[in-house]
This record gives structure tokens, sequence and C-alpha cells, in this order.
């Protein structure tokens, strides 16, 4: 009797998974309280922010026609796209309705390939004090490539005008790989020098970015921060993370959400696990080896990487050309007029500093 009680329990399970093997099915876990709240509609909807601030189209990027930009996310009105050829970075900031709020999404690195870019961040050291906060120590070239370059005022500016447009909405940061780290600190300078109070941050496969005591700061300021980790995805454990050097080490901040594979015969599936409040859950992307490119480069399903790897790169089309001059670095800055829906460009002229 009990045997066969077994025997239809294992029936109705078989079933349950075969029957839904088309769909996808997510385990939740929840290791401790007060997490930021993670949400996974937000976050598919956000990597394709984060996968199209990759496009080197800046025409189709910037009027919103390009293929990636329909569907879940085509209720989003660009503000202000910028460049900075010098440094070959590229952000942007708007507007959308779903999530309601300010978007602004940086791109990852596009300057030679992938697999250098990875090579050398296990050489990055903590080698500058962030301002105003003790002991707290982060890596120069992530630092300086928000901070020291067109995009940090860009970005500022567009914030303020959209706030002016539309009114004190709440502020979503992205990003992937390196984009993920300017994100972060943007995400922190609106929160620490321009006083927002509704910033909200959402990386995919960031690498680490500053030591323990930064991520406890980091952590406070901007607690709703999720980071983002796929299965073995290589970036998230560098720079590496030296156990018995716990003053010099690398640390990242809270909280790691890792997205991994359940094998079970030929059935796959997903897992969404919410790691613990340290930054460096062991049971999380810390459990695996991590030593895959291709786990980088994908995360819920969408590319995130210039379709080509080659010297920095841009396309524009006439329409913005005729509005434009560029400074003598050649960087420039789209922006969108709110209250009149004509392109017109601006240039800046300050761009200074050599990041990475
Ligand atoms: C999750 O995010 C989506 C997209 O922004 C939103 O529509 C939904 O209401 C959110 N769910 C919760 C529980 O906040
Ligand atoms: C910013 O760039 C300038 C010019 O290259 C440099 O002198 C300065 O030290 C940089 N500042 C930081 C914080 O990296």
């Amino acid at each position: 009797m009990e045997r066969r009680r077994w025997l239809l329990l294992l029936a109705v399970l078989a079933c349950l998974f075969g029957c839904s093997a088309g769909r996808e099915l997510r385990f939740k876990h929840k290791i401790h309280n007060h997490s930021p709240v993670y949400n996974h509609t937000l976050a598919t909807i956000l990597v394709r922010y984060a996968s199209t601030v990759y496009l080197s189209d800046l025409t189709e990027l910037f009027s919103w026609t390009c293929d990636e930009c329909n569907g879940l996310i085509k209720d989003f009105q660009m503000i202000e796209l910028i460049v900075d050829i010098q440094h070959c970075l590229q952000a942007y900031v708007g507007v959308a309705t779903d999530p309601n709020a300010i978007i602004i999404a940086f791109r990852g690195t596009q300057e030679h390939s992938i697999q250098n870019w990875i090579e050398d961040l296990f050489w990055k050291q903590l080698d500058i004090d962030y301002p105003g906060m003790p002991d707290a120590m982060v890596h120069h070239g992530f630092y300086s490539a928000y901070h020291n370059t067109t995009i940090r005022p860009g970005i500022l500016n567009a914030v303020a005008r959209a706030k002016e447009f539309y009114g004190d909405i709440g502020i979503i940061v992205t990003g992937h790989s390196m984009g993920g780290a300017m994100a972060s600190f943007c995400a922190l300078d609106l929160r620490v020098n321009q006083k927002e109070n509704n910033v909200q941050v959402m990386t995919f496969g960031q690498p680490r970015i500053g030591n323990a005591i930064f991520a406890t700061y980091y952590s406070k300021l901007v607690p709703k921060s999720i980071r983002i980790t796929n299965g073995n995805d290589v970036v998230p454990h560098l720079p590496p993370y030296y156990t018995h050097f716990p003053q010099k080490t690398y640390h990242h901040f809270p909280r790691e959400v890792w997205l991994y594979n359940i094998g079970l015969g030929s059935l796959v599936y997903k897992v969404e696990k919410i790691c613990d409040a340290s930054g460096e859950d062991p049971t999380c992307s810390r459990s695996v080896k991590g030593n895959s490119i291709s786990d980088h480069l994908v995360y819920f399903g969408v590319d995130l990487m210039a379709k080509t790897w080659r010297p920095c790169k841009i396309v524009m089309g006439p329409g913005l050309l005729e509005h434009g001059r560029t400074d003598l670095e050649g960087n420039f800055v789209l922006s969108r007029d709110l209250a009149t829906p004509v392109l017109k460009l601006k240039t800046r002229p300050d761009a200074r500093g050599k990041p990475l």
C-alpha cells in the first residue's frame, strides 16, 4: 500500500516535470531576511537595457528603433546618449513607464578582446581611496571610468533634466561587466553627492570594485542593489578574492543573485538563488570554479556584448551628424530636448583621464 503510494507520487512528480519541461521552473531560496526585494520580471527587463547600450549604431539607439529596443522595453524615451570615444565608453539616460523610473545604462568594455580584458582583471590593484570614506579602497580604473571622463557630467545633467520634466521619480542604474562596475559607482555618486534617495541598482556579471570596507559603506548607502551572476561566469570572480589577505583583498557588495542550472537527466531547471548579506556568499557563484566566458555573455537569454570586437567605433546616420560637433577628442553627447522632440547634439569638451 505504502509502496504504491510512493509510486503514484513519483509518477505525478515525473509528469509534473515532464509536462512542464517546455516552461521555465524557477526556485527561489531565501537565506536571510531583509534582502532587497529581488524581482525576476524587473531583471528580465533591465538586462535588455544593459544589452542595448552595446549598440554602436547611434541613430538606431538614440531614436530607439533598434530591434532589441522593442518588446519588453518599448515604453522608453531616450534623454541623453553619452559617448566617450577617447576611453571607448558609452552610456545613456532615459525614462521608462515600466518600471516607472529614470533608467541609466552603462556599456561594458569594447576596447579589445574580451579574453584580454578578463586576463587584465586578475592584476587590478586596490589603488585609490574612495573619497570621504575612511579605509575604503577601490580600483582606480573602474572609478575613473565613471568619475573622470565625459560620462559623469553627461549622466548628471540628463538626470537633472529628467527630474525637472518628470518630477521626483526613482532612478534605476544598470550595466553589464565593466558597465556594472560603472553603474555601481554612478549609483553611489547619485546617493552621496547628489543626495538622491531613491536609487536602485541591478548589474549583470560585474567584477569586484573595492575592498570589504568599501562594500560595507556601499551596501548601507545603496541598499537596493542586486548583483546578478550567472553560472560559471568568470568576471564576478575577478579581481580575485584572497581569503588569507582580508585587508588587501577585493570584496563584493551584497546582494548577489546567482543564476544556475540544475540538471535532472535531460531536464534542466533554472534556479535564481538569492544569496546572503555578506556579498561573498560561499554557496553562490563562489561555490563554483567560475571559468566561463560564455556564461558572461548571455544573461536571461539576452546577448550582452558588442557585435564585433574592434577598436572603439560608432556608426551615426546623417540625421544625427548634421546636428553635431565633437570636441578635440571626438567625445560627444546626444541630447533630447524633453519639451520638443528634436535631436540636439552637444559637445563635452572636458574629457580627461585614462581609466583602466
Ligand atoms: C516587478 O517588476 C515589474 C516590472 O517593473 C513590475 O511590473 C511588478 O509590479 C514588480 N513586482 C513586484 C512584486 O514589485
Ligand atoms: C583625472 O584625470 C586627470 C588627467 O588625466 C588626472 O590628472 C587626474 O589625476 C585624474 N583623477 C583621478 C581621480 O583619476
